[in-house]
Protein backbone atom coordinates (compact mmCIF):
# COMPACT_ATOMS: atom_id res chain seq x y z
CA UNK A 1 0.00 0.00 0.00
CA UNK A 2 1.66 3.06 -0.89
CA UNK A 3 2.59 4.91 1.91
CA UNK A 4 1.84 8.88 2.74
CA UNK A 5 3.27 11.68 4.15
CA UNK A 6 2.87 15.57 3.91
CA UNK A 7 3.75 19.20 5.38
CA UNK A 8 1.14 20.53 7.68
CA UNK A 9 0.94 24.47 7.42
CA UNK A 10 -1.08 27.31 7.38
CA UNK A 11 -0.18 28.72 4.82
CA UNK A 12 1.67 25.65 3.44
CA UNK A 13 2.02 26.35 -0.51
CA UNK A 14 5.43 27.82 -0.79
CA UNK A 15 7.22 24.65 1.05
CA UNK A 16 9.76 22.99 -0.41
CA UNK A 17 9.31 19.73 1.29
CA UNK A 18 7.79 18.17 -1.11
CA UNK A 19 9.96 18.64 -3.93
CA UNK A 20 12.90 17.68 -1.43
CA UNK A 21 10.43 14.19 -0.13
CA UNK A 22 9.65 13.56 -4.02
CA UNK A 23 13.27 13.35 -4.81
CA UNK A 24 13.89 10.66 -2.55
CA UNK A 25 10.81 8.73 -3.15
CA UNK A 26 11.78 8.39 -6.80
CA UNK A 27 15.49 7.89 -6.49
CA UNK A 28 15.04 5.11 -4.05
CA UNK A 29 12.15 3.93 -6.04
CA UNK A 30 9.59 4.19 -3.04
CA UNK A 31 5.87 3.32 -3.21
CA UNK A 32 4.59 6.51 -1.17
CA UNK A 33 3.72 10.37 -1.61
CA UNK A 34 4.40 13.21 0.11
CA UNK A 35 1.94 16.16 -0.25
CA UNK A 36 1.04 19.76 1.26
CA UNK A 37 -1.86 20.24 3.66
CA UNK A 38 -3.13 23.83 4.99
CA UNK A 39 -5.08 23.41 7.97
CA UNK A 40 -6.57 26.24 9.59
CA UNK A 41 -5.30 27.38 13.32
CA UNK A 42 -9.18 26.44 14.42
CA UNK A 43 -8.62 23.12 13.23
CA UNK A 44 -5.29 21.59 13.70
CA UNK A 45 -5.87 20.18 17.52
CA UNK A 46 -8.92 18.53 15.73
CA UNK A 47 -6.43 17.18 12.95
CA UNK A 48 -3.98 16.02 14.78
CA UNK A 49 -6.12 14.47 18.08
CA UNK A 50 -7.14 11.99 15.34
CA UNK A 51 -4.29 11.73 13.07
CA UNK A 52 -4.49 7.87 12.78
CA UNK A 53 -7.60 8.51 10.64
CA UNK A 54 -5.75 10.85 8.02
CA UNK A 55 -4.52 7.84 6.00
CA UNK A 56 -0.43 9.90 6.51
CA UNK A 57 2.17 7.44 8.13
CA UNK A 58 3.61 10.66 9.32
CA UNK A 59 3.79 14.54 7.98
CA UNK A 60 6.03 17.55 8.58
CA UNK A 61 4.94 20.45 10.48
CA UNK A 62 5.65 23.62 9.84
CA UNK A 63 4.18 27.42 10.79
CA UNK A 64 2.43 27.62 12.62
CA UNK A 65 1.63 24.71 14.16
CA UNK A 66 4.39 23.34 15.61
CA UNK A 67 3.36 24.08 18.91
CA UNK A 68 0.08 22.06 18.56
CA UNK A 69 2.18 19.31 17.50
CA UNK A 70 4.14 19.20 20.43
CA UNK A 71 0.67 19.30 22.42
CA UNK A 72 -0.78 16.57 20.58
CA UNK A 73 2.29 13.94 20.12
CA UNK A 74 2.22 11.42 22.92
CA UNK A 75 5.76 10.41 23.01
CA UNK A 76 8.34 13.12 22.09
CA UNK A 77 12.17 13.30 21.37
CA UNK A 78 14.21 15.04 23.91
CA UNK A 79 15.32 18.13 21.72
CA UNK A 80 10.80 18.37 20.98
CA UNK A 81 10.88 18.43 24.84
CA UNK A 82 13.97 21.23 25.16
CA UNK A 83 12.07 23.32 22.40
CA UNK A 84 8.50 22.90 23.09
CA UNK A 85 8.22 22.18 19.48
CA UNK A 86 7.08 19.55 17.03
CA UNK A 87 8.52 19.51 13.10
CA UNK A 88 8.37 15.92 12.69
CA UNK A 89 5.29 13.54 13.76
CA UNK A 90 4.90 9.74 13.02
CA UNK A 91 2.85 6.83 13.97
CA UNK A 92 4.40 3.82 16.29
CA UNK A 93 1.02 1.11 17.10
CA UNK A 94 -1.33 3.70 16.38
CA UNK A 95 0.28 6.38 18.83
CA UNK A 96 1.34 10.10 17.63
CA UNK A 97 5.45 10.85 18.34
CA UNK A 98 7.01 13.46 17.53
CA UNK A 99 10.87 15.25 17.05
CA UNK A 100 12.22 18.34 16.29
CA UNK A 101 14.79 17.84 13.81
CA UNK A 102 15.55 21.32 12.91
CA UNK A 103 18.27 21.29 15.71
CA UNK A 104 19.53 18.23 13.83
CA UNK A 105 19.12 20.13 10.28
CA UNK A 106 21.32 22.91 11.86
CA UNK A 107 24.06 20.62 12.95
CA UNK A 108 24.49 18.48 9.97
CA UNK A 109 24.39 21.00 7.67
CA UNK A 110 27.78 22.36 9.53
CA UNK A 111 29.14 19.19 9.90
CA UNK A 112 29.18 18.39 6.04
CA UNK A 113 30.24 21.60 5.20
CA UNK A 114 32.80 21.77 7.61
CA UNK A 115 33.67 18.31 9.53
CA UNK A 116 36.07 20.30 11.49
CA UNK A 117 33.94 23.18 12.95
CA UNK A 118 33.84 22.27 16.32
CA UNK A 119 37.54 21.49 17.02
CA UNK A 120 38.43 25.28 18.16
CA UNK A 121 35.20 25.54 20.78
CA UNK A 122 34.90 28.82 21.82
CA UNK A 123 32.60 31.18 22.05
CA UNK A 124 29.43 31.61 19.43
CA UNK A 125 27.66 34.74 18.61
CA UNK A 126 23.86 34.22 17.59
CA UNK A 127 22.06 36.85 16.86
CA UNK A 128 18.23 37.13 16.89
CA UNK A 129 16.35 35.09 19.51
CA UNK A 130 13.08 33.58 18.18
CA UNK A 131 11.98 30.02 18.11
CA UNK A 132 14.68 29.21 15.77
CA UNK A 133 17.45 30.81 17.63
CA UNK A 134 16.04 28.95 20.80
CA UNK A 135 17.27 25.19 18.51
CA UNK A 136 20.19 26.74 17.33
CA UNK A 137 21.99 27.63 21.00
CA UNK A 138 20.32 24.46 22.50
CA UNK A 139 22.46 22.54 19.31
CA UNK A 140 25.55 24.73 20.17
CA UNK A 141 25.23 24.11 23.73
CA UNK A 142 24.89 20.20 22.95
CA UNK A 143 28.11 20.12 21.26
CA UNK A 144 30.04 21.47 24.05
CA UNK A 145 30.62 24.97 23.28
CA UNK A 146 32.03 27.59 26.23
CA UNK A 147 29.54 30.07 26.06
CA UNK A 148 26.63 31.42 23.26
CA UNK A 149 26.27 34.80 23.05
CA UNK A 150 22.83 35.90 22.54
CA UNK A 151 21.96 39.67 20.54
CA UNK A 152 18.31 40.38 20.11
CA UNK A 153 16.80 43.85 18.53
CA UNK A 154 14.57 43.48 21.91
CA UNK A 155 16.84 42.91 24.61
CA UNK A 156 14.63 41.10 26.81
CA UNK A 157 13.91 38.10 24.35
CA UNK A 158 17.83 37.51 24.26
CA UNK A 159 17.92 37.85 28.66
CA UNK A 160 14.51 35.20 28.27
CA UNK A 161 17.01 32.84 26.28
CA UNK A 162 19.79 33.62 28.73
CA UNK A 163 17.11 32.56 31.88
CA UNK A 164 15.67 29.98 29.95
CA UNK A 165 19.66 27.81 29.31
CA UNK A 166 21.76 29.40 32.27
CA UNK A 167 25.54 30.86 32.63
CA UNK A 168 27.11 29.42 28.97
CA UNK A 169 24.37 31.96 27.07
CA UNK A 170 25.20 35.21 27.42
CA UNK A 171 22.38 38.01 26.78
CA UNK A 172 24.26 40.86 25.07
CA UNK A 173 22.48 44.26 23.67
CA UNK A 174 22.39 44.67 19.83
CA UNK A 175 24.61 47.58 19.95
CA UNK A 176 27.14 46.01 22.34
CA UNK A 177 27.38 42.86 19.89
CA UNK A 178 30.41 44.39 17.86
CA UNK A 179 32.31 44.41 20.76
CA UNK A 180 32.04 40.45 21.08
CA UNK A 181 32.61 39.08 17.54
CA UNK A 182 36.55 39.62 18.29
CA UNK A 183 36.38 36.26 20.44
CA UNK A 184 33.48 34.88 18.21
CA UNK A 185 34.46 31.52 16.21
CA UNK A 186 31.19 31.17 14.94
CA UNK A 187 28.77 34.07 14.18
CA UNK A 188 24.48 32.30 13.70
CA UNK A 189 22.09 34.85 11.87
CA UNK A 190 18.46 33.67 12.75
CA UNK A 191 17.07 37.10 12.05
CA UNK A 192 15.04 37.67 9.13
CA UNK A 193 17.70 40.20 8.36
CA UNK A 194 19.16 39.67 4.56
CA UNK A 195 15.95 37.71 3.65
CA UNK A 196 14.77 38.50 0.26
CA UNK A 197 12.54 41.64 0.76
CA UNK A 198 14.10 42.44 4.31
CA UNK A 199 16.61 45.05 4.82
CA UNK A 200 20.20 43.35 4.77
CA UNK A 201 22.16 42.42 8.38
CA UNK A 202 24.59 45.32 8.19
CA UNK A 203 27.05 44.64 10.86
CA UNK A 204 31.10 45.58 10.26
CA UNK A 205 32.63 42.13 10.54
CA UNK A 206 36.18 43.06 10.56
CA UNK A 207 36.48 42.12 14.44
CA UNK A 208 36.06 38.30 13.48
CA UNK A 209 39.38 36.25 13.40
CA UNK A 210 40.24 35.30 10.37
CA UNK A 211 39.44 31.58 11.47
CA UNK A 212 35.91 32.06 12.61
CA UNK A 213 32.82 30.72 10.57
CA UNK A 214 29.57 32.66 9.36
CA UNK A 215 26.54 30.88 8.82
CA UNK A 216 22.95 32.12 8.03
CA UNK A 217 19.94 30.27 8.52
CA UNK A 218 18.01 32.79 5.66
CA UNK A 219 18.75 30.92 2.13
CA UNK A 220 16.37 32.96 0.13
CA UNK A 221 18.77 34.76 -1.38
CA UNK A 222 21.20 31.87 -1.10
CA UNK A 223 24.30 34.53 -0.43
CA UNK A 224 22.32 36.41 1.87
CA UNK A 225 24.25 40.16 2.28
CA UNK A 226 26.09 39.02 5.59
CA UNK A 227 27.88 35.73 3.40
CA UNK A 228 28.52 37.77 1.07
CA UNK A 229 30.32 40.33 3.38
CA UNK A 230 31.91 37.43 5.09
CA UNK A 231 33.26 35.74 2.14
CA UNK A 232 34.57 39.25 0.49
CA UNK A 233 36.75 39.43 3.46
CA UNK A 234 38.14 35.69 3.26
CA UNK A 235 35.74 34.12 6.22
CA UNK A 236 35.20 30.36 5.76
CA UNK A 237 30.95 30.71 5.68
CA UNK A 238 27.59 27.99 4.98
CA UNK A 239 24.32 29.19 3.90
CA UNK A 240 21.39 27.74 5.25
CA UNK A 241 19.87 25.62 2.51
CA UNK A 242 21.51 22.63 3.92
CA UNK A 243 19.68 23.02 7.12
CA UNK A 244 16.57 22.77 5.36
CA UNK A 245 17.57 19.47 3.83
CA UNK A 246 19.30 17.71 5.99
CA UNK A 247 16.01 18.49 8.69
CA UNK A 248 14.28 16.79 6.47
CA UNK A 249 16.14 13.39 6.69
CA UNK A 250 15.03 11.58 10.01
CA UNK A 251 11.58 11.98 9.05
CA UNK A 252 11.99 10.36 5.54
CA UNK A 253 13.20 7.22 6.81
CA UNK A 254 11.13 6.59 9.82
CA UNK A 255 8.14 6.89 7.52
CA UNK A 256 9.64 5.00 4.38
CA UNK A 257 12.56 3.24 6.17
CA UNK A 258 15.57 4.16 4.06
CA UNK A 259 17.78 7.25 5.67
CA UNK A 260 18.28 9.44 2.40
CA UNK A 261 21.10 11.45 1.26
CA UNK A 262 21.48 15.08 0.82
CA UNK A 263 23.57 15.01 -2.43
CA UNK A 264 24.31 17.76 -5.02
CA UNK A 265 21.79 17.05 -6.45
CA UNK A 266 19.28 17.51 -4.33
CA UNK A 267 20.72 20.82 -3.71
CA UNK A 268 21.03 21.88 -7.49
CA UNK A 269 17.51 20.86 -7.69
CA UNK A 270 15.88 22.78 -4.61
CA UNK A 271 18.08 25.96 -6.02
CA UNK A 272 16.66 25.97 -9.00
CA UNK A 273 12.80 25.90 -7.28
CA UNK A 274 14.48 29.28 -5.16
P1 LIG B 1 11.79 32.61 14.36
O1 LIG B 1 10.93 31.68 15.16
O2 LIG B 1 11.87 32.26 12.91
O3 LIG B 1 13.13 32.79 14.97
P2 LIG B 1 10.75 35.13 15.40
O4 LIG B 1 10.40 34.56 16.73
O5 LIG B 1 9.76 36.04 14.75
O6 LIG B 1 11.00 34.00 14.32
O7 LIG B 1 12.17 35.86 15.50
C1 LIG B 1 12.68 36.64 14.48
C2 LIG B 1 14.01 37.22 14.94
O8 LIG B 1 14.44 38.17 13.96
C3 LIG B 1 13.91 37.99 16.25
O9 LIG B 1 15.13 37.83 16.94
C4 LIG B 1 13.71 39.42 15.76
O10 LIG B 1 14.11 40.40 16.71
P3 LIG B 1 13.03 40.93 17.80
O11 LIG B 1 12.97 39.88 18.87
O12 LIG B 1 13.59 42.20 18.28
O13 LIG B 1 11.72 41.09 17.06
C5 LIG B 1 14.64 39.43 14.58
N1 LIG B 1 14.33 40.53 13.65
C6 LIG B 1 13.33 40.57 12.76
N2 LIG B 1 13.36 41.74 12.06
C7 LIG B 1 14.41 42.44 12.55
C8 LIG B 1 14.98 43.74 12.26
N3 LIG B 1 14.44 44.52 11.31
N4 LIG B 1 16.07 44.12 12.95
C9 LIG B 1 16.61 43.32 13.91
N5 LIG B 1 16.13 42.09 14.23
C10 LIG B 1 15.04 41.66 13.57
Amino acid sequence: MTRRAAVIGHPVAHSRSPLIHGYWLKSHGIDGSYGLLDVAPGDIDRFLGDFAASGLVGANVTVPHKEAAFRAARELDPVAVALGAVNTLWLEDGRLCGANTDVHGFLANLDAAQPDWTRALGEAVVLGAGGAARGIIHGLLSRGLDRVVVANRTFARAEAMGAHFGPRVLPVEWRDMPARLAGCRLLVNTTSLGMKGQPPLDIDLSPLSPAALVTDIVYVPLVTPLLATARAQGLATVDGLGMLLHQAVPGFERWFGVRPQVTSELRELVLADL
